[in-house]
Parts: C-alpha cells; structure tokens; sequence
C-alpha cells in the first residue's frame, strides 16, 4: 500500500497517527536544522518536516528534492505551531519518519502553481503538467459532476444511455466532415458523426423512445473560444411528443443542473421568445438578457429629413447606454472604431447625449432640431444623463452589428456579471436560410426539423417564411443547446429535400437508410442537444470551454502535446490506396 491518506485529509483528530502519504513535491524549504516539504496530490497540500530528530540518510533525501519529485513520506501527525489558515490541513505537518523518492522529475518548464508562469502554447504542449494546477483540476471536477447529475437526472426520467458509432455516413450539420478512410473499402471514406441525429431518431423508429448520451461530435469548422472541432453533446431525442414536452423536460433538467451542480434556483419558468422577437429586440438569436438595453426601432421617425444614411436605410435603431452622458469624446471614437471593425461591419455610429441638465447634443445636429431628437430619444425612454447609440443600414446586418455593441456596452459597463445566470428559450427558428451566393436555402437546424403545421403551404409560395419547430436553450448570450421536432412523415422530408436543392437521386444516396426506416413505422419524435464542454465553462465562469477539456486542441485545431495531425507513412497512404498531391506552399 503506497498511502494511508491523501495530501488533503489530515486534520487535528488525526494528531498522533502515523501516517504514509505520497505524492508530487510542490516545494522544499530548507531552514538549516529543519526542512519543510510541501506533497501535493488530487486532494490537496500537506507540510512535511525532516527535522533533527531524523536519520542524516532522510535529512539528505529530503534536501536532494526537486519539484515535482514523487515521494513517499511515512511520519507522525502533529499540531503545528504556526498554522496555515489557507489550506484545510494548515493545522497540523507531518513529522518525518521515513521518506522515500518513487520517482525523480525534471524541472517543470512553469510553475505548477494557481497563477503559472508559463505561457498558453507552454502550458498546450505539457498539458500533463498544466492538468495538475488548481484552476484546471477544478475545471474537470466540474465536468466530472455535472456529467454524473445529468446521467442521475436522465436515469430518473426513464432515459437509456445508448451508444452510436463514431464511424459513420456523412450527416450534414451545416459544418464539414471529418473524414476517415477505410483500408478494406479502398477509395471509400467513413465520415466522423457532427452529431448523432440520424441515429438518435434510428432508435425512435426502433422503440427506445427515451434516448440520451454524452457523446464526442467532430465538425471540421473555424474555431473559436466556445468551439473545438471535437466536442461533446448531451445528446436527447424522445417519441410521442411535442415541442412543450421536450422544453419541459430539459427544462427541468437545467434546473436540476444548476441546484445540484451550483446551488443556484430559478423562481418560475425560463422566458420563451420567438426567433423573430430575439431579433428586433436584441439583433441576436441568443441574446443575454441579463442587461437590458434593448433595441428602439427608428426607422420610420429617422425618414424624410434630408440625412441620407437614414433617408436609404433599411433598418435605422437606437440604443440607450443609461448614464452614459459622461463618455468622453475619446471613448465614443473608441466604440465607432469597435462598430468599424471587419467583425462587426458598420459603416458608422451616430450618438445622441441628454446631459444631466436635459441638453441636448448630437453627432448629427446639422440635420435635426433638438426638438426632433428629444422626440426620438422620449420614444427610446431615455432621461437625463443618457447616451443613445444609433446605427442604420440593411436590416439584418444592422441588428448584427448592435448587438455587437450591445454585448461591448454591457462589458465595459460591468452589466454581464458570470455569477448571474439568464436562461431562456429562443423558439420558432425560421426553417431555412436563403444564401445568396449558392442561391438556394440551406436547412437552418438541420434538414429533419418540422415545419410548423400552419406554416406548410408555404413550401409552394414563400419557404424563406415558414417557421420550424426549432428551439435552442441559450444563457447568458451563450447557445448552450439546440434541437427541434423531427419530420417523420416521408411525404413531408421528400419535399424539405426538394427546397433544399436535393435531386430524389442525391436524397435517397444520402439519406436513404433513414428514409427507408421512416417507411416502417416512425413515431412522432424531437429532441435537443446541450453543448457539454459549454455548459461547464458557463458554470465555472470561463469565457473558453479549453480549460474544461482535458486534451484540448489549440486554435489551428492542433494538438500541440501530441503533435496532432502529422502526416503518415507511405506505406499507410499504400494500404489505404491513398496518394498525397503536391500543394505549392
Ligand atoms: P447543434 O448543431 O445546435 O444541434 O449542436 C448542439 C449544441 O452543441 C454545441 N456545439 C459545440 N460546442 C463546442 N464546439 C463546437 N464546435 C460546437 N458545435 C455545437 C452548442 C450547440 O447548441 N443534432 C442537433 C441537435 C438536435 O437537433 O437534437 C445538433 O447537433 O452548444
């Protein structure tokens, strides 16, 4: 037996035990007569002493210690006589007996310390050593029990956890495939699943009518901090229902989520809002709503005076930063330069200040009386002391780029406070989104989303209208999931195909399993899907979901610990009737 205890468990009642612990060296304090040395493990830090009461062999050992050496420490426990109030075994060291290195280390390259001073590629390439600091222990604490609450929660509701392949026929999410190639098809490709969709709904049609699983998705994508091109779902689906039943349930998942795992309670339910009512109000389909500055629309009132910005625009709204008179000029430049940037794409940003003597000044006084502003800014509510932001254009992408500046208003205004929690559901998702450089529509979900009932005849008249039954769990302006009552009516999933550009032929070659199993009895069936990795970083107040990821990969999607992707031997490429082309650099 390596140890009696963990570096974490001793207290005062322990006092007089001998114990054995072992663990990694944080650091060596050599005081001449006396050395102190700090083991860490998983469970925490204790005070080691080798002082003149022990053998010169363990006196050596314990000055020939280096950090991260791993050591086996057998001694007495007894009360310190100057106690460390910052960590739970503070009150008491352990007088040493015996010691013994199970394993010598090289110098870390950082420190294994709360705040390291090692660098993020440093702290990618040993992430074996990253992994031992606080901050990311605690992050996969996190993920460990949050995992074991929804596996608790489902089990409770009559969920099966059901496993699906990994190696799959290409299912289009609206990202690319990873592809695999297979050795004994040569010329033939397994995709990795972006989700397991069809088979989830394989497994209504099968009976399972309450599936779930927390599973690996691979989308070959541009990342981001909250997008790693492999991640994992809590993955649902369940038959004989409809939209409410699937909100209600997950619903009450979420709740038990945030009880369990943090102690948080929600009075009533989560707020529900239209796709289209999340738009005008927030230039967003996930909006946070944990601030308000809502959007004011001042399309018709801005019209007709002669200010061409406004007199072409589609779309003219108005935001009202509260208290916000006082902004310098510096920092109103610094936020139209923010409203330029390529990412946010605004021409300009016209601003309207109320001081607190109910003056009125404005970038654009040449063209309006104050009278006509003050008319605008009483339709917006603001007061006193107020600033209001204007941006005109296109619709859509004027709504983009406010809300753009919603979110950076509400960070340098300290409005988005990681403590609070703002859930709700954004429902009624348009089913398909026009591209204007492909011309045609693309399936907003995915292409097995029902449309709404009511909304059927308009396949033949106008698709861009018809509203699915779609919705997405979004907090804090963060989609946490998404998911949507399927089609199970072949006559209906034929014709989605046919707007979205698929010939019968392609249909039947992409989805034809699917097709064919629909055709043996499929229930009405939906379901949803939560960002696993995302859902951590939300509870423990991270803008990444890197840190709650053990193996993460870096932003050009590599793994720079294991040196992942690299390129494989010819006689591989051989087996599997592969040839690499010759790309110039
Ligand atoms: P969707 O594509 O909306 O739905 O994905 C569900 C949730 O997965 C998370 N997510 C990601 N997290 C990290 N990195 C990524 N690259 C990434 N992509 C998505 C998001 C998202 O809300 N099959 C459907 C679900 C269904 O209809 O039941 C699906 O995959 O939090």
């Amino acid at each position: 037996m390596y140890r009696t205890h963990t570096c974490g468990e001793l207290r005062l009642h322990h006092i007089d035990q001998t114990v054995t612990l072992a663990g990694w060296v944080q650091k060596v304090r050599n005081l001449g007569a006396m050395t102190f040395i700090d083991i860490r493990d998983r469970y925490g830090i204790t005070q080691l002493v080798a002082d003149e009461h022990c053998s010169d062999e363990l006196k050596q050992t314990a000055n020939s210690l280096g950090r991260e050496f791993v050591i086996q420490a057998t001694g007495k426990v007894v009360e310190r006589s100057s106690k460390n109030n910052k960590i739970p075994t503070g009150e008491i060291e352990i007088s040493l007996s015996a010691l013994k290195i199970l394993n010598a280390a090289q110098t870390p390259p950082f420190t294994i310390e709360d705040n390291s001073d090692g660098g993020d590629d440093l702290r990618m390439r040993y992430r074996y050593l990253d992994l031992r600091r606080n901050p990311l222990k605690n992050a996969l604490i996190l993920r460990h029990r949050l995992a074991q609450n929804v596996r608790q929660f489902l089990d409770g509701e009559g969920f099966l956890e059901i496993e699906t392949p990994c190696l799959i026929k290409s299912t289009p999410e609206g990202a690319r495939d990873f592809v695999v190639p297979s050795r004994m098809n040569p010329g033939e490709f397994y995709a990795l699943p972006q989700s397991p969709q069809q088979f989830k709904q394989l497994l209504m049609v099968a009976g399972y009518d309450r599936y779930f699983q927390i599973v690996r998705c691979f989308r070959d994508e541009d990342l981001r901090a909250d997008r790693q091109p492999e991640f994992t779902q809590i993955d649902c689906e369940m038959s004989f229902v409809e939209q409410n039943d699937v909100l209600e349930v997950f619903e009450r998942m979420a709740k038990h989520l945030f009880r369990e795992t943090l102690g948080v309670e929600f009075d009533g339910s989560f707020p529900r809002m239209p796709w289209s009512e999340a738009m005008a109000r927030y230039g967003s389909d996930k909006p946070d709503i944990r601030f308000g500055m809502e959007f004011n629309d001042l399309s018709d009132e801005t019209r007709g005076h002669g200010f061409g910005v406004f007199d072409t625009a589609e779309y003219v709204g108005a935001i009202v930063a509260g208290g916000c008179a006082s902004y310098t000029r510096k920092q109103i430049d610094e936020l139209t330069e923010f409203v330029k940037r390529p990412q946010v794409g605004a021409k300009g940003l016209v601003w309207i200040r109320l001081d607190a003597d109910g003056n009125i000044k404005s970038s654009i006084d040449k063209f309006f009386t104050p009278d006509t502003l003050l008319s605008w800014a009483e339709k917006c509510g603001a007061k006193a002391g107020d600033l209001i932001f204007i941006m005109a254009g296109e619709r859509m992408k004027t709504l983009s780029a406010m809300n753009e500046l919603r979110l950076e208003l509400g960070n340098r205004l300290g409005l988005r406070d990681k403590k609070k929690f703002a859930p709700l559901w954004v429902v009624d998702f348009p089913l398909l989104e026009w591209d204007e450089e492909t011309k045609r529509y693309y399936a907003m979900h995915h292409p097995f989303t029902s449309p709404k009932p009511e909304d059927i005849p308009l396949f033949d008249t106008d698709p861009g209208k018809i509203r699915a039954n779609a919705y997405d769990f979004v907090v804090n302006g963060v989609e946490i999931g998404g998911g949507s009552i399927r089609i199970f009516d072949s006559a209906l999933q034929h014709k989605m195909f046919e707007t979205l550009g698929f010939t019968p032929e392609e249909a039947e070659h992409q989805f034809g399993f699917l097709m064919n199993a629909f055709r043996y009895g499929a229930p009405p069936h939906g379901g949803i899907a939560f960002g696993f990795d995302r859902l951590c970083s939300l509870f423990g107040g991270a803008d990444s979901i890197r840190d709650y990821i053990a193996f993460p990969k870096n932003n050009a999607g590599r793994d720079v610990m294991a040196d992942a992707p690299s390129s494989i031997s010819p006689s591989q490429l051989e087996e599997l009737g592969l040839e690499i082309r010759k790309t110039e650099k």
